[in-house]
């Protein structure tokens, strides 16, 4: 098992809070923290510098794909022009169904979340 990181106190993380971790990012979704690999799978953004929607999902900074951030799963392709390419939001979404963002358990240790 890795060694786990620490991502700051828990105080900090409001729901709706988002934070670059190590290579993670680490934020509260309606309440529940999660912690996902940070590059986007379409084209490598910082999904740190994101945010995270009213449904509780990862939003992308460049073209706006969301995950599901208890599955890794791409959820909505990427937007813009990009949504006008025929069958590229689709196969991204089949892509993160068999590579999803990898993830690390959040855990809450005397004030300071960790992620193991
Ligand atoms: S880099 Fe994330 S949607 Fe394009």
């Amino acid at each position: 098992m890795p060694d786990a990181i620490e991502a700051g106190p828990v105080a900090d993380f409001t729901p709706g809070v988002l934070a670059g971790v190590d290579r993670f990012a680490v934020g509260n979704s309606n309440g529940e923290m999660f912690a996902v690999a940070r590059r986007c799978r379409h084209l490598m953004a910082d999904l740190a510098d994101g945010s995270i929607d009213d449904a509780g999902c990862l939003t992308c900074p460049w073209h706006g794909a969301k995950y599901d951030v208890e599955t890794g799963k791409m959820v909505l392709g990427p937007q813009g022009v990009f949504a006008k390419i025929p069958g590229l939001g689709a196969a991204f979404k089949v892509l993160t169904s068999i590579l999803p963002l990898g993830r690390r358990k959040v855990v809450a240790r005397d004030g300071t979340y960790y992620l193991e």
